[in-house]
């Protein structure tokens, strides 16, 4: 049995930040129906194309284990449809445009009278307020919850990051407002509208630097490498290039073979705990115990004066090295993995965590498996569906439609076109 199982969702996300959603909801057991438009479908599904014909990895890697269902929700039929969807389902999820479900004639209000126990859960860019009817894409959000300005080296541009904290991250966010939703429909039978805007959510995610922020009115932030610079800081929290964010300075720091290899790259982190295995490995036995080096306090002005001469030792080590010479001492190192390491990692596909995936149009693929794990609910990572690949069984398993109801759902054209 999975954790969810028996929890049927209406998924009528698009793009990246819903079907983040919807896709952890299949993988914990629940009956993900996606609802896309018919013949056109997600747009993910032709962007970016590298195989001719074929849905694109953006939209194969977003939506494993749902069911996709054609259905035009501005058509009457498609709107009486979608109100059988709405009796039957435990959970809608949306990322629409701010006011497109209203448009369509499903206002909150309206999906409530039509089944109280559903959870309505959307993501948008911003929250009530002056932005609140704004489109946002993941940079976007990046940019608005403050990580753009805390992201990149000081006497650079703000920069947004590669891991999509505003899509995915909200997602996540998203997820998790709807189990506790029907945890909490447990005991009151209700169901409730479940809301999260990728600003906050990318705000989450940049919690410690409002620490920072509020910290600088105590003074000057001394783990900063620009403190040991002598630069001043301003009345924002800084960019702060590759600092640790926490009390323990770290840096990337070059690795053999960086002249070439541009990921040839450790992380080091000096953590106070294991300075004195720090130095003896680097080859400084004299740091600790010499005035200045042996505090961590009376470090903090000579960062890059340490870590230039840590770095001085990485580069004569490969970045493995450095993990297999720094790990049994307890030093924390983490090599700078590329996309093509992490692609023939061996021991991520052993967890799942990479899965390898057969698709009709496409051929096997490698994807991101489930990355949370529960141990009385292992996930089968499956293809996604092909666009309108289960509106019959949906309309006739999930619906209850049969004989002339069902050729005149079929006939209305709000189904798309009819599939065997
Ligand atoms: C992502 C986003 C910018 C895309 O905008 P978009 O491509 O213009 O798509 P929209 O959500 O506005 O939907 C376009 C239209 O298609 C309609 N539509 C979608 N599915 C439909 C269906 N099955 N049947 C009929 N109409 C449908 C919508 O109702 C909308 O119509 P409207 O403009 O008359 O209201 C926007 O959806 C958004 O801001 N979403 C919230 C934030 C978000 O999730 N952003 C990150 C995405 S990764």
């Amino acid at each position: 049995m999975k954790a969810l199982q028996g929890i049927k969702v209406l998924d009528f996300t698009h793009v990246q930040s819903g079907p983040t959603c919807t896709q952890l909801l299949a993988w914990f057991g629940a009956d993900v129906i996606k609802v896309e438009r018919p013949g056109v479908g997600d747009a993910t599904r032709k962007q970016l194309v590298d195989v001719p014909g074929a849905d694109s990895l953006y939209f194969t890697m977003l939506n494993h284990n749902k069911r996709s269902m054609e259905l035009n929700s501005k058509n009457e039929t498609g709107k009486e449809v979608l109100t059988r969807l709405i009796e039957e389902c435990d959970v809608l999820v949306e990322n629409f445009a701010p006011g497109a479900l209203d448009r369509m004639g499903f206002p909150w209000e309206r999906i409530q009278e039509i089944n109280p126990r559903i959870i309505m859960a959307s993501i948008k860019g911003f929250g009530p307020g002056k932005y609140e009817d704004c489109k946002v894409y993941e940079n976007v959000a990046q940019c608005a919850g403050g990580s753009a300005s805390t992201t990149g080296f000081l006497d650079g541009p703000p920069l947004v990051t590669g891991a999509q904290i505003g899509d995915s991250g909200t997602g996540l966010h998203l997820c998790l407002g709807i189990v506790t939703a029907l945890f909490q429909r447990e005991t009151t039978g209700r169901g409730q509208k479940v809301t999260c805007a990728m600003q906050d959510g990318v705000l989450n995610l940049s919690r410690v630097k409002l620490r920072d922020q509020q910290r600088l009115d105590a003074g000057p932030l001394k783990e900063y490498s620009q403190f040991g610079e002598g630069v001043p800081f301003g009345e924002a929290t800084p960019r702060a290039g590759n600092d640790s964010g926490g009390g323990q300075p770290g840096r990337i720091l070059k690795c053999k073979g960086w002249e070439q290899d541009p990921n040839a790259y450790t992380y080091f982190i000096i953590q106070a705990a294991v300075w004195e295995k720090v130095c003896d490995v680097i080859g400084k036995p004299e740091w600790k115990t010499q005035d200045g080096y042996a505090k961590p306090n009376e470090r903090l002005d000579k960062l890059n004066e340490i870590f230039g001469t840590i770095e001085q030792w990485t580069m004569t080590k490969s970045k493995f090295e450095v993990m297999d010479i720094c790990n049994p001492h307890d030093i924390p190192v983490g090599p700078i993995l590329s996309m093509k390491e992490i692609a023939e990692d061996e021991g991520l596909f052993a967890t799942g965590t990479m899965v390898k995936v057969d698709h009709p149009e496409r051929g096997e693929y490698l994807s991101v498996g489930c990355p949370i794990k529960l141990s009385d609910s292992p996930v089968e990572v499956e293809r996604s569906p092909l666009l309108g690949e289960h509106t019959n069984e949906i309309l006739q398993e999930v619906l209850g439609y049969s004989g002339d109801d069902l050729g005149r759902v079929i006939s209305s054209g709000a189904v798309g076109e009819a599939k065997t």
